[in-house]
């Protein structure tokens, strides 16, 4: 939620900011703003707008020798989407970017009397007046972050500009994530993440909480509150700045759906041996597996969904019981876990601040929580006891594709080991499972071969107001994402259901020409699944079915057959999730929307 980016260095930093936004912006578009010493001398600048960052480009100067300042693109919070909100906010001496929220901003405002020095209607003003409230005192900027950040509840990634400091840039932070970075040859970063300023550099280190950082060109300083030097963790970012380009594609979303075969190879090879499932290079021991009595899946939106799969997949294979919550439901209810549960949380970018809560509470009742995280060193992966990183690289279109497979295969690796730990499952079936598991990212190609067809079928969904999507067990799981995935990104309003549930109560919305894309991969229940297809099929509706057979011309059973090669039950999955992501995507395009960046929705949820 919210990107934000500081630079100060050799470049001009209009383009650093601006081409860092961009990179950004999967974290909210609603404004776009830059704050920058002008001339580098002692006056602070501002350029911002409502809109995009392609909107804030056009209010910029063309030359901007400036070589310090921080830009941000904002997902609205507090305050409608207009340029007074926009950040940067500046009050008196003080320039100021904010991802997060100040909850106490009303109460600051009245404790300081701020009032007069307000125009917009946002939390994050409040933050830059009481900077300058403090900063007026002694003009000692690290003593002013210090003061302030002692008032304020609530999370913040801040990035500050003093006006009389040119060339200077300040960062504090408590939860919302920031990354910092410094080559001697080009300067100083602070930005939400790396993708922001990986074209300079590839070398950063996390910001640790309520550190005060000082940007400088010639270095940065990290310090705790008490004043006393810290000094950070330098880390390498494994990809360069072709994987977080289109490289060729007109969308990430549609580059992130290919790129998943080659992601979950890379995400289980280095946790298979000898055939069988082996996380010992993600130090997690094979005690860890033992003795787990029951299994708690924490996530939100896809990650959520991908926890759906794994838990019907190792609910059903082992008999284990498996609860799959809703970080922001976990977080306020009472868990009922212990030390013999595993908690296994889920989150691509490892920030989203319920399941990062959720995951703290879950940690006061057992030792066993591992996470299933894409983005290195991110908050959840650094506090769970255990993390198994997936390796899909960045995903960056705003609807979650490649993590979501990834997160799907890791859980299943997981099941495998769990099964064998428990004596449910011999080594013999773990190798098969391991031998399919290893096979799907080659059949995942052999389904993003039906592309045109895909694209051609979503000429019949793009006037559409409703569709479903059906199956049983697995395939209901599956269809849970496959709903997301057209909702979030067509506007058109998509429901999952259990096939077998539609007939006490949704059948009545199916009418002549209403979508319902049927799947259909699960031998037991095949047959029923069939009769509940034919049951909407009577009723005119339009149906996409996905299954293993190879053709099937009943035009009482279907308008569009997309037949999937020929895998294990469990192992459809993988195919069926392609084919979803290509009719969310297709559709999305036919009705001529940008699929990479839906309304009002951001990547990185770091608010509640
Ligand atoms: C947002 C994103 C989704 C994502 C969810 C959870 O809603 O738009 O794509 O699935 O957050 O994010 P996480 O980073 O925790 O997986």
């Amino acid at each position: 939620m919210c990107g934000i980016i500081g630079y100060t260095g050799k470049l001009e930093a209009q383009n650093v900011l601006i081409d860092g936004l961009s990179r950004l912006e999967y974290r909210g578009y609603d404004s776009a703003g830059i704050a920058y010493f002008r001339e580098n001398i002692a006056h602070i600048s501002i350029r911002k707008t409502a809109g995009k960052v392609k909107d804030l480009r056009s209010v910029c100067d063309k030359v901007n020798p400036s070589t310090c300042g921080i830009g941000h693109t904002r997902w609205a919070t507090h305050g409608g989407v207009s340029t007074t909100n926009a950040h940067p906010h500046r009050v008196g001496q003080v320039a100021l970017i904010h991802n997060g929220i100040i909850e106490n901003y009303a109460a600051i405002t009245e404790k300081f009397n701020l009032g007069d020095e307000l125009q917009s209607e946002t939390d994050t003003e409040v933050g830059a007046a009481l900077l300058n409230h403090f900063y007026s005192q002694d003009h000692d900027p690290k003593s002013a972050i210090r003061k302030a950040v002692a008032e304020i509840k609530g999370s913040f990634a801040f990035g500050i500009l003093f006006e009389d400091r040119p060339g200077e840039i300040y960062a504090v932070r408590n939860v919302s994530p920031m990354v910092a970075a410094y080559d001697p040859e080009i300067g100083a970063f602070i930005a939400s993440d790396v993708t922001a300023f990986i074209e300079h550099t590839n070398r950063y280190f996390v910001v640790p909480e309520y550190a005060v950082v000082a940007l400088s060109p010639n270095g940065i300083e990290v310090e705790d509150l008490k004043g006393q030097k810290l000094t950070p963790e330098f880390m390498t970012v494994d990809w360069d700045l072709t994987a977080a380009e289109k490289d060729g594609y007109p969308h990430f979303m549609l580059k992130e759906i290919h790129e998943q075969p080659a992601a979950i190879t890379q995400t289980i090879t280095p946790r298979i041996a000898d055939g069988l499932p082996d996380f010992s290079q993600d130090g997690v021991s094979d005690a860890f597996f033992e003795g787990v009595r029951d299994v708690t899946i924490i996530a939100c939106g896809t990650a959520m969904y991908a926890g759906m799969v794994g838990a019907e997949f190792i609910q059903n294979h082992l008999g284990l019981p498996v609860t799959v919550s809703i970080a922001s439901e976990f977080r306020y209810a009472r868990p009922v876990i212990d030390k013999d549960s595993m908690v296994i949380v889920v989150s691509q970018s490892g920030e989203t601040i319920d399941t990062l809560e959720a995951l703290r509470l879950a940690k006061k009742y057992t030792d066993r929580t591992l996470s299933i995280v894409n983005v290195k060193a991110s908050s959840i992966a650094r506090e769970s006891h255990y993390v198994v990183y997936t390796h899909a690289g960045p995903e960056i279109a705003v609807a979650s594709t490649k993590a979501y497979t990834v997160q799907v295969a890791t859980m299943f690796l997981l099941g495998f080991k769990l099964g064998l730990a428990s004596g449910r499952l011999t080594e013999d079936e773990a190798r098969d499972r391991v031998a399919a598991l290893k096979a799907m990212p080659a059949h995942m190609e052999e389904v993003l071969a039906y592309e045109n067809q895909v694209k051609e079928l979503t000429s019949r969904m793009i006037n559409a107001h409703d569709a479903f999507y059906i199956g049983r067990g697995l395939d209901y799981r599956v269809a849970m994402e496959g709903a997301l995935k057209l909702k979030e990104i067509s506007y058109i309003h998509a429901e999952a259901y259990a096939a077998g549930e539609l007939k006490h109560g949704t059948i009545s919305l199916i009418e002549k020409g209403v979508p319902v894309i049927a799947i259909a991969n699960q031998q037991p229940v095949y047959e029923k699944m069939i009769s509940n297809i034919r049951e909407v099929k009577a009723r005119d509706a339009f149906v996409i079915l996905i299954s293993k057979d190879k053709a099937v011309h009943d035009p009482s059973i279907c308008n569009v057959h997309l037949s999937i090669p020929d895998v294990p039950d469990d192992f459809t999955v993988f195919e069926t999730a392609v084919l979803c992501q290509l009719i969310g995507y297709y559709t999305s395009v036919g009705k001529g929307l940008d699929p990479d960046q839906p309304r009002n929705l951001a990547k990185s949820v770091t608010v509640e």
